[in-house]
């Protein structure tokens, strides 16, 4: 067992690329790394990613999902913007899984620098009534843990997963898998769109390796100050694992 620490993501959701450069030269040496995503990937495009992913560790997150080889041929040609994180979508499929983690080992002979692939599982967005919808006939935490386990299985390093499904996937999966949680508010803060949510000692304590913080930072009017404040509170936390 070592002593473990939950590291800080900053969610930089914006499609203007000076924003985005504002708040991560705030954030320079405060956060562990930037999350950039779909709007900002569409907007600025992916030279921006690589600009910004040069100054600090970067988790993609483009969700893939798409037949194995669209997937498998997507991710390759993401490797030159090197992240340390990247996302596909669980419910492609083991195959597509697979054939991802492949591909990343190949376009990286160190092991170390390899971005981890991690699994979307159920999105939060969804609820029963969603999933039955979409012909998935269990509850979302049911669902998680099956496309969590099956992802792992495959080749996934790790999950993105919902502050309260940590403790039944670490259950279900031990310490191996990497996983990745947003829907974090500290104490006291705006909750905005999110609903279930937990501050980042709460987060940290059942378990996560990463925290995914978005507006309590961006929106701060001391960005730089805020996201300290949840390192701080992060530090306070040494799980053993
Ligand atoms: O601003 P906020 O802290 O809510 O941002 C959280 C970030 O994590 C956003 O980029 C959002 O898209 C992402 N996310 C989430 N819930 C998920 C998966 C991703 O909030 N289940």
């Amino acid at each position: 067992m070592s002593a473990h620490r939950t590291r800080l993501i900053a969610a930089l959701d914006t499609a203007s690329y000076d924003q985005a450069l504002q708040w991560a030269t705030a954030l320079d040496g405060i956060v562990d790394a930037i999350k950039l995503g779909l709007e900002f990937t569409y907007a600025c495009g992916l030279d921006a990613v690589k600009a910004l992913g040069n100054r600090q560790d970067l988790f993609l997150d483009l969700k893939l999902h798409d037949i194995p080889n669209t997937v498998s041929s997507g991710l390759r040609a993401l490797t030159p913007i090197k992240p340390r994180l990247m996302t596909i979508h669980a419910l492609g499929g083991a195959e597509m899984i697979s054939r991802s983690r492949a591909t990343l080992e190949d376009a990286f002979d160190n092991d170390e620098k390899r971005p981890k692939l991690l699994a979307v599982t159920v999105l939060t967005s969804m609820n029963e009534q969603s999933l039955n919808e979409i012909g998935i006939n269990a509850t979302p935490l049911d669902e998680v843990v099956r496309l969590g386990r099956m992802a792992i299985r495959a080749g996934a390093d790790g999950l993105v997963c919902s502050a309260h499904e940590i403790t039944a996937l670490r259950d279900a999966l031990g310490d191996g898998p990497e996983l990745v949680v947003p829907g974090i508010r500290p104490a006291g803060s705006n909750t905005d769109d999110q609903k279930r949510i937990m501050t980042p000692a709460q987060a940290a304590q059942a378990g996560a390796d990463w925290i995914v913080v978005g507006r309590p930072i961006t929106r701060a009017d001391d960005p730089a100050a805020a996201a300290q404040a949840i390192q701080n509170e992060l530090q306070a936390v040494t799980r053993c694992r």
